[in-house]
């Protein structure tokens, strides 16, 4: 079954809370949270006190996408807070096994995330160890950029190696400038999960945004 996870970060932030349960009963079972540092990507956004409160908000499944350097000094700690996928950059770090090891012991599942510069060629290796690949369809950083067409390459690379090597439980995932006019080649392409801020958060009425993206 194919899903939208809707990220958090072009929400209106004094009323998070209220933005998360206006979704409780939308079409989907995923909420997107986007750590960055300012380091790895040209800007900031939040980090483990507002991952607390968003755990207590929400029974979803917290997909956390960190777009920060040396993963491995933190992803415990994502973990503690509340995480059930934590994503790292595989352009973030040199040290992806301690990663995946430290993801996988804190008891979350494991993501690994590519750049639109990097191929998804150099995730081979890991294929097997992990639970989610995310696909990144704009230079990560921002929201409410426009869509790279890259990307559906790339999952559909993923998705015929995913079904060479049996990984059933590998989710491919596509992040940025992401709405009802692009999810269904990605979709078809081979992508499980799309992740969607400006146009679900955006939309006067999310709810129907997210159908809209998983019929279109
Ligand atoms: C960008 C983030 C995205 C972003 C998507 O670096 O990783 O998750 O919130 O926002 P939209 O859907 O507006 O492109
Ligand atoms: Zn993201």
């Amino acid at each position: 079954m194919v899903k939208i996870s809707p990220s958090v970060l072009t929400a209106d932030f004094t009323k998070l809370g209220e933005a998360i349960k206006e979704l409780d009963f939308a079409k989907t079972d995923m909420l997107h949270l986007d750590v960055m540092d300012g380091i790895f990507v040209p800007n900031i956004s939040f980090g483990f006190p507002v991952m607390k409160p968003v755990r207590k908000a929400t029974a979803k499944v917290l997909d956390v996408h960190l777009m920060i350097v040396e993963p491995e000094k933190y992803v415990k700690r994502f973990v503690d807070a509340g995480a059930d996928y934590v994503t790292f950059h595989y352009e973030a770090t040199e040290h992806i096994d301690l990663c995946i090891d430290e993801i996988r012991k804190a008891g979350a599942k494991v993501g690994i995330s590519i750049k639109p510069g990097t191929e998804p060629e150099v995730l081979d290796k890991w294929l097997d160890q992990l639970d989610l690949i995310l696909v990144m369809s704009v230079e990560p950083g921002f929201g409410g950029q426009k869509f790279m067409p890259s990307s559906i390459a790339k999952c559909e690379y993923l998705a015929k190696k995913k079904q060479e090597l049996g990984l059933e439980n590998l989710i491919i995932e596509v992040d940025g400038g992401i709405s009802a006019a692009n999810s269904r080649l990605l979709f078809d392409a081979g992508a499980e999960a799309l992740v969607a801020g400006s146009s679900v958060f955006g939309a006067p009425d999310p709810e129907q945004a997210i159908v809209d993206m998983i019929n279109s």
